[in-house]
């Protein structure tokens, strides 16, 4: 397929039968935030293009490379949201969030924006499940977001994530440690490639990232940042330890952990399936606790993470475990007697007002063809009328599973239909 044409997300994604997993998918995320306290939240899709730039960072590939910009009618510059964070902590400080209880928890999900070369997991428009709490520095918070975002992979039954856990200390901490890292860097200039000579300039931290062999077996030998981190960062990330290994959930250090963004200080990680290849990122997050100050707020501390609902439908995919089965249907109605058609369809609106789920032909086809389409949708009971049962008033029921077959009259079909499936709500 061109590229002019190429789908900007992953298509199939987006129609049944997933379509009804990721409404699942979601359905749950949610749910378990809001056991934890969480209220939902919404940011625009598009917002001022500086909003991104200055918090994700000129540096990083998401706002140097990704990011979808344009200009409105005002000569305004302006940009897809690439993720949700800087939007939720600009809605917090302009909307009086950090006068309410704190920390202020929020969940969002919705589609996200980046320019990348579409592949398997990786899209133009992709959704994001996302999770912050604003207000408060405590490392017990940190546990809680990496709690959430774990529990809802387990929920969701994907077996073999891993998560990689690491601090980047205080940004205030961090110019002696660049310093060491740049130094490192110019010693081996000759063994890495451009891009990476182009991040010592930028944000050296990245080097970390390189996807180069060469460069990678240089990056090996660097120094870490989680080995120069401040005492307050170091203490801080102790106790998030200490909270993830009392709730039993387990992590492995990765002291070279550096995440896509700029904004991160102190707790940074990332969970992978690693199946998913080169797009094994299902998820990641951190604290940033200096974010509120580039957007010109006061000092406010924030951690969250946001997990790639279509990554992590493609894992759920690879384990046969893609939630949300189509929706059961509870009678589908077999009409073989045209005349009786309007009648029969009016009952079966009566019946889906009681909650049953009910379905009827609605291509002309002739019996065999209609009972064909009951097993399909998995109906639980066909209700049959034709001629004779017309004449009569009645309709046949026939439970699905059991062969077992009554004549009901039609006055009475609803409230047997409602009765049978064990008492729908009235
Ligand atoms: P991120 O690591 O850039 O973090 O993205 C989070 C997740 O979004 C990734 O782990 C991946 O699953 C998914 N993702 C990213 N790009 C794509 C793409 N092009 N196609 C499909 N999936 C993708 C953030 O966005 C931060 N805002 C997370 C955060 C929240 N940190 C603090 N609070």
């Amino acid at each position: 397929m061109s590229d002019a044409i190429q789908a900007p997300r992953g298509t199939l994604d987006w129609l049944p039968p997933r379509s009804g997993a990721r409404r699942a998918m979601i359905a749950a995320f949610g749910a378990r935030a809001e056991r934890a306290g969480f209220r939902e939240a919404q940011t625009p899709v598009f917002e001022e293009k500086g909003l991104f730039a200055r918090t994700a960072g000129e540096s990083s590939e998401v706002v140097g490379k990704e990011m979808y910009v344009f200009t409105d009618q005002g000569e305004r510059e302006l940009a897809l949201r690439p993720e949700f964070t800087a939007g939720i902590v600009r809605a917090y400080l302009e909307h009086g969030l950090s006068r309410e209880a704190q920390p202020v928890r929020l969940w969002s999900a919705g589609s996200c924006y980046r320019y990348a070369a579409v592949q398997r997991g990786r899209y133009r428009e992709f959704t994001q499940v996302n999770a912050e709490a604003i207000g408060s520095d405590d490392p017990a918070v940190d546990a809680e977001l990496i709690a959430l975002q774990v529990g809802w992979f387990r929920e969701l039954g994907l077996d073999g994530i891993e998560v990689r856990l690491n601090t980047i200390g205080d940004r205030a901490d961090r110019e002696p440690y660049l310093a060491l890292l740049r130094a490192y860097l110019d010693e081996h200039l000759g063994d890495v490639d451009g891009d990476v000579s182009r991040q010592r300039e930028l944000n050296p931290l990245r080097a970390f990232d390189t996807k180069d062999p060469a460069s990678q077996a240089v990056m090996a030998g660097a120094p870490v940042i989680a080995d120069h981190v401040g005492e307050a960062a170091a203490a801080h990330f102790a106790q998030v330890r200490a909270f993830l290994d009392a709730r039993g959930i387990p992590y492995v250090l990765d002291p070279t952990l550096v995440r896509g963004l700029d904004y991160y200080s102190r707790t940074t990680w990332e969970v992978s399936w690693p199946e998913l290849g080169a797009q094994s990122g299902i998820g990641g997050g951190g604290r940033y606790d200096g974010l509120a100050e580039l957007i010109g707020g006061p000092p406010t501390p924030g951690v969250g993470f946001a997990c790639g609902v279509e990554r992590v439908l493609l894992a759920l995919e690879a384990q046969e475990r893609l939630p949300g089965a189509p929706s059961a249907c509870d009678a589908f109605f077999m009409v073989l007697a045209a005349e009786a058609r309007p009648a029969l369809h009016a009952l079966m609106e009566q019946a889906r007002e009681r909650g049953l789920a009910c379905e009827a032909d609605l291509a002309g086809r002739a019996a065999k063809g209609q009972m064909k389409q009951a097993d399909r949708v998995g109906a639980a009971r066909t209700v049959v009328c034709g001629d004779d049962e017309w004449a009569r008033r009645v309709c046949l029921v026939r439970d699905m599973t059991s062969g077992e077959q009554v004549e009901v009259a039609l006055d009475d079909l609803v409230g047997h239909l409602a009765d049978a499936a064990g008492g729908a709500q009235a």
